[in-house]
């Protein structure tokens, strides 16, 4: 009886881990974007005219792009250095910075 609650106790406090290690920290992603904000903007929208706007993507599209990047997938001079050192948690992170990022939407008038 005591073995199996200290093994319950065990599995319970694996699983909190295993969940809270991939809990993606949106803080450590603002925080890791300053080296993206100079092309990409401080809000997620370009300041430069080759490179896309970030906020609002979805998380799940943002990670596969940056992995690929980092594998070489995709290939793009400048983000394939940028992305070469970021690490998983990095990936995660950043993905969900952008992604909780509001974006509102104006359609052009193609009534005029
Ligand atoms: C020197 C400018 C520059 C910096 C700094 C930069 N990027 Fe990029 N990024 C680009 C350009 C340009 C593209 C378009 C690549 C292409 O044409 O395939 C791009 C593409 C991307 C894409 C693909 C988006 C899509 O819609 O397909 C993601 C995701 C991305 N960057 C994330 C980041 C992140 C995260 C950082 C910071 C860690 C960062 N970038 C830093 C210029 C930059």
């Amino acid at each position: 009886m005591k073995i199996y609650g200290a093994g319950a106790c065990a599995l319970l406090a694996a699983l909190v881990f295993s969940v809270q290690a991939s809990a993606a920290d949106i803080k450590l992603g603002k925080k890791k974007a300053r080296m993206c904000n100079v092309c990409h903007g401080k809000n997620g929208l370009a300041t430069n005219p080759e490179a896309p706007n970030l906020a609002g993507e979805s998380a799940i599209y943002i990670e596969k792009q940056l992995v690929a990047f980092r594998n070489g997938e995709r290939k793009h001079r400048q983000m394939t250095l940028i992305a070469k050192p970021l690490k998983d948690d990095d990936i995660k992170n950043l993905a969900a910075w952008y992604e909780a990022m509001k974006v509102t939407v104006e359609l052009p008038d193609l009534t005029q």
